[in-house]
């Protein structure tokens, strides 16, 4: 049995943990096991193919990022491939990619990644190949599982901030608006900010209304809380509006969305008349290591995806149903994005301690 491993997508503490469960635990059985550099681009020539052994894993459990690296812009369905006047043009080359893989002996393929690396997977599959996913992504937004590691490092991250925020923000009777990373998922912002008893909380799920904030930090004002810590959800936005588009992304790569904080924190100063500054936390939460939870649930990951592997559970996904790790079919994962129930007790114990949504 030769299986091959790829890391797709933005990278999330606990990769390497992954990695290296599932390299031991397909060396026991006596298999062989190929590292897949950046995403997919080692099947297509553009990147290495690796021998890994235990040797190759030794010592890396507790590092973030990913030994294999990463990308978020090698979709072999929809390849960008440069022109000679600077532009791009996207190629099918899943047909080279298949191709490669049966040159290489691969029997099977282990692909850790998010909702993208998981819809090129299913596609894939669709071709004959045969690939097991596991879940990985700080966004917490894929369907099926109760979580997916990195998610555990990147609350804590964004928590720390909170903590760190509040005293500042106390000691000046500042309103400080820290914004956090999850996309169209609203995760990050929730467990962060309920955990670090944020004031306000703005998550996609919820659109907000700026009265509404302000009208929150106002009654803190009057009742003697002269600061106040609003955290926001990158892919959050007011009413009647969408998700901002932040700047420009690389050619194959999914559009870039935030860069909400700072003109959130100036609609609260010209509002209110209150100081308020903001910080973008960003890549911070991606990097570093993972916390124990996260460390855990990848090891969990990685031993069952070699399991799933000797089944033959192919086009399927490892989940956590606890207590339990499961396998499930992509297809059903792949339905509806997992987002913040908005009737969750979360939320509604947000609610009752007198955190606002800006709703
Ligand atoms: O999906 C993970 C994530 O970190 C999102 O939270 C964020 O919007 C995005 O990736 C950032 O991607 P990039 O690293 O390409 O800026």
């Amino acid at each position: 049995m030769r299986i091959a491993l790829s890391t797709g997508g933005g990278d999330a503490p606990g990769l390497n943990a992954v990695i290296r469960a599932a390299v031991l635990s397909a060396v026991n059985r006596g298999w062989e096991v190929l590292g897949i550099k950046k995403g997919y681009a080692g099947l297509l020539g553009e990147e290495e193919v690796i021998p890994m052994t235990a040797a190759t894993v030794r010592g890396i459990a507790h590092l973030g990022g990913t030994i294999l690296r990463t990308t978020n812009r090698g979709n072999p369905f929809s390849y960008p491939i440069a022109q000679p006047d600077g532009t791009f043009v996207d190629k099918d080359r899943s047909g080279e990619l298949i191709e490669n893989s049966r040159k290489l002996g691969i029997d099977a393929v282990i692909s850790i990644g998010g909702d993208g690396s998981m819809s090129i997977a299913h596609q894939l599959c669709q071709l004959g190949m045969k690939i097991v996913c596991v879940p990985k992504t700080i966004d917490n937004d894929v369907a099926g599982t109760i979580t997916t590691f990195g998610f555990d490092t990147a609350v804590n991250t964004a928590l720390e901030a909170i903590d760190k925020l509040h005293t500042t923000a106390e000691s000046h009777d500042r309103v400080i608006v820290l914004e956090v990373m999850g996309r169209n998922a609203g995760f990050i912002a929730l467990h962060a900010g309920l955990a670090g008893t944020a004031d306000v909380i703005l998550i996609p799920e919820i659109p907000y209304d700026i009265e509404k904030v302000c009208e929150k930090i106002a009654a803190r004002d009057r009742s003697g809380r002269h600061f106040s810590i609003v955290v926001i959800a990158e892919g959050a936005f007011p009413k009647g509006e969408a998700p901002a588009i932040r700047g420009k992304s690389m050619p194959g790569q999914a559009v870039r969305i935030g860069g909400v904080a700072e003109r959130l924190a100036d609609e609260i100063e010209t509002r209110t008349k209150k100081e308020t500054r903001s910080l973008i936390l960003g890549h911070l939460q991606r990097g570093g290591q993972p916390t124990g939870y996260d460390r855990l649930l990848a090891v969990r990951f990685g031993g069952a995806a070699v399991r799933a592997v000797a089944d033959e559970k192919w086009d399927h996904m490892i989940a956590l149903q606890s207590p339990h790790i499961v396998s499930i079919p992509l297809a059903d994962v792949l339905k509806v994005p997992k987002r913040v129930e908005i009737d969750h007790d979360t939320v509604l114990t947000a609610r009752a301690t007198g955190i606002s949504f800006g709703d």
